[in-house]
Parts: structure tokens; C-alpha cells; sequence
């Protein structure tokens, strides 16, 4: 798997990153171990969690078994690995996150972010600290603010973030769901203090392009924009697959997230999928993660399933030539 620098640190990641949200909660142990396994063997070394994964898995789900999983499943190899974690989605209040999932399977996100315990200095000195225990570790590689909270001056999200990581417990922070000009705004208050700066910036991207509203955990133009000249900052893709919909049109009709991209763009682009991926003889999932990978993100692959992972893997080393490059970003 090919290697790439995270940000202009010097430090190399895999660009596939193993997302681990779901070890511990629906995806069970044996499973894991085996995904891990594979992915280490493949030459990954980018993992992905955070301190509220899996919360919302089931009645006794809390948050925090996917960083106790790979506290296990790491023992002994901790230091194969780049490890990835968030804070500031943690649950103040289970109960009033657990009632904004509605019965149709949408979410009130407006109720469930009041449920979010933020990045106050207070949160972030005590959560660091509850990642490093639950991971078994004495360092984060990479720390970031789960989702953007403009209730605690960045002032002092910033300076605490900057403290753990002149203490060692943290190599580089990052920011998820985020508005550009709030990253601006951070990138710029951190230059000018000499504090940490983000590194990396972790938001939904994909091949197929949003046809909803823009949203702050959704990539649009102007992130786009303002990443390709802030080469110091890289793109760390969640929901890449966008849920393995890039295949069965039944399928993709019957998940939530199709519906942010449902319309001609996007049909357009499914049919150069479809044409591309018969031309290598590759799924449509395997395609879209090549292409991702030709335009240098680091995309985070999220299986619950052994099938999902050994369904996508070859795409790790799917060689894209320049014409079939032309057709996905022609279409
Ligand atoms: N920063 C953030 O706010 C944020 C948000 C989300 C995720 N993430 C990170 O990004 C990682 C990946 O995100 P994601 O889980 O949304 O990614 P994804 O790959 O788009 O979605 C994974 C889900 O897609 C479905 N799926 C169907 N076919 C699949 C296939 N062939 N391969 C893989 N999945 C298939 C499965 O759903 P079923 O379980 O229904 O079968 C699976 O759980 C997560 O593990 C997490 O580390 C971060």
C-alpha cells in the first residue's frame, strides 16, 4: 500500500486508513483482529477511532469499546501503527442522543450536537487522558476535534491542545467536520501563537459529488478549494464508500446517504463508474476508492464485515490509467 506524508510533517501514514468505529460494538472481536491482521499484512499502518465510538451500536453501548478493542488487539504492536483519535463528540446525556435517532432512521442533529460534551480545555485535558488509558498507550499520533464547537474560544481548545502536545502525549491535531473559514481561523491563531497547527482535517468525501445542502462534515468546493493551497493540511476522507453504494442501485436507493447525492451528477458519475469498473475488471467500491487515492486523499475505509474488507482490499493496489482518470473526472 502506497505511503504518503501526513501534511508537511515528514511523517508517512499508509493513504488508506483502517476506520476502527465499529470494533467492539458490531463488529466483534475475532472479526477485528482478523480485519487488522489483514490490514497490517496489506502494509496499513493509519488507524482511525475515536472516544465515543460506538455509542449508538446498541442499549449497552457507552463510547470508548472501539479504543478499548484496539488497546487489545495492538498489545504488543503499538508502535507498527499510526494511531488516530477524537475528542468533543463524547455524550453528556445517552438518553437525549439515544431520542434524536428517529424511527425512519433520520437523525435530529440539532438535538444529538446539544448532547455533545464540546472542546473546552476541561473536556480536552480529561479525555486525553481517558484515550491514552482505554488505549493502552502513552501517545496519540494524531488527536482531532471530532465535530467544530464555537461555544469554547479556540483560544483555549487551541492552547490545550498545544499543551499535550509539548507534554508528548499528542504528535499532531487535527480538526473533523469543520467549516473552511473556521479552519482559517485555527490554522491562522495557531500559526500566530506558535501553537500545534492542524495537520489534518477529517470530513465526508467521496467521487460522487453532494447534491444536498453544504454542511460543515460534508466536503465542498470551497474545503477543496482551500486545501489544494494549504499542502500542510491533508484530507482524511470518512465515509468514503459512502457506504458501499457504488454498485447496487438497489441498495443505494435503500441507505440514508444517498439521498445528499441522489440526482443527474451523480447518475452521471455511476455510469462512468460502471464503465470504468468493467474496464478493469474492478467493483464499482474499488474504483471510487482508486480514485481517491489518484487525487492524493487519504481515504478511511469503515468495514464492519470481513466481506466488506476483503470486498474492498484490492483496491489498495488498483493501478488507474490516465484515461480511465479522465473518464471519472470528465463525467
Ligand atoms: N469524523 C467523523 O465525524 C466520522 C464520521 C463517520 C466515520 N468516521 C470514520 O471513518 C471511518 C469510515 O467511515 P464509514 O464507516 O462511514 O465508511 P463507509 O465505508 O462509507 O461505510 C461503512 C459502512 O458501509 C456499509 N457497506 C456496504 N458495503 C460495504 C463494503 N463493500 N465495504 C465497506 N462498507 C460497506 C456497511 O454498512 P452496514 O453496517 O449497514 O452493513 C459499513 O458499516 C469510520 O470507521 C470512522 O473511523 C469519522
Amino acid at each position: 500500500m502506497k505511503k504518503v506524508e501526513l501534511g508537511r510533517t515528514g511523517q508517512d501514514v499508509s493513504q488508506v486508513s483502517l476506520g476502527c468505529m465499529l470494533m467492539g460494538t458490531s463488529t466483534d472481536e475475532p472479526t477485528s483482529a482478523r480485519i487488522l491482521d489483514a490490514y497490517l499484512d496489506a502494509g496499513g499502518d493509519f488507524l482511525d477511532t475515536a472516544n465515543c465510538y460506538a455509542w449508538w451500536t446498541g442499549d449497552s453501548a457507552t463510547g470508548g469499546e472501539s479504543e478499548a478493542m484496539l488497546s487489545k488487539l495492538l498489545r504488543g504492536r503499538r508502535d507498527r501503527v499510526f494511531l488516530a483519535t477524537k475528542v468533543a463528540a463524547g455524550i453528556t446525556d445517552l438518553p437525549a442522543a439515544r431520542a434524536a435517532s428517529r424511527p425512519d432512521g433520520t437523525t435530529d442533529w440539532a438535538a444529538r450536537e446539544r448532547t455533545y460534551e464540546g472542546a473546552s480545555a476541561a473536556v480536552i485535558e480529561r479525555e486525553a487522558e481517558a484515550s491514552l488509558r482505554r488505549l493502552g498507550t502513552d501517545h496519540i499520533d494524531l488527536y482531532y476535534v471530532h465535530v467544530d464547537d464555537r461555544s469554547a474560544p479556540l483560544e483555549e481548545t487551541l492552547s490545550a491542545l498545544d499543551t499535550l502536545v509539548r507534554s508528548g502525549k499528542v504528535r499532531y491535531i487535527g480538526w473533523s467536520n469543520v467549516r473552511t473559514w473556521r479552519l482559517e481561523r485555527i490554522r491562522s491563531l495557531a500559526l500566530a501563537n506558535g501553537w500545534a497547527s492542524p495537520v489534518a482535517v477529517q470530513v465526508q468525501h467521496s467521487y460522487l459529488r453532494p447534491a444536498g445542502a453544504d454542511v460543515p462534515s460534508v466536503a465542498g468546493g470551497e474545503l477543496l478549494d482551500w486545501l489544494a493551497v494549504h499542502q500542510d493540511v491533508s484530507l482524511a476522507a470518512y465515509s468514503s464508500l459512502l457506504r458501499g453504494i457504488y454498485d447496487d442501485a438497489a441498495y443505494r436507493e435503500s441507505t440514508q446517504i444517498w439521498r445528499s447525492y441522489a440526482g443527474p451528477d451523480s447518475e452521471a458519475r455511476l455510469a462512468a463508474v460502471a464503465k470504468v469498473a468493467s474496464e478493469l475488471g474492478a467493483s464499482g467500491n474499488q474504483v471510487a476508492l482508486a480514485w481517491l487515492l489518484r487525487k492524493g486523499v487519504i481515504p478511511l475505509i469503515g468495514p464492519r464485515t470481513w466481506e466488506h474488507y476483503e470486498s474492498i482490499a484490492p483496491a489498495f493496489t488498483l493501478e488507474l490509467p490516465d484515461e480511465l482518470l479522465s473518464v471519472l473526472d470528465n463525467a
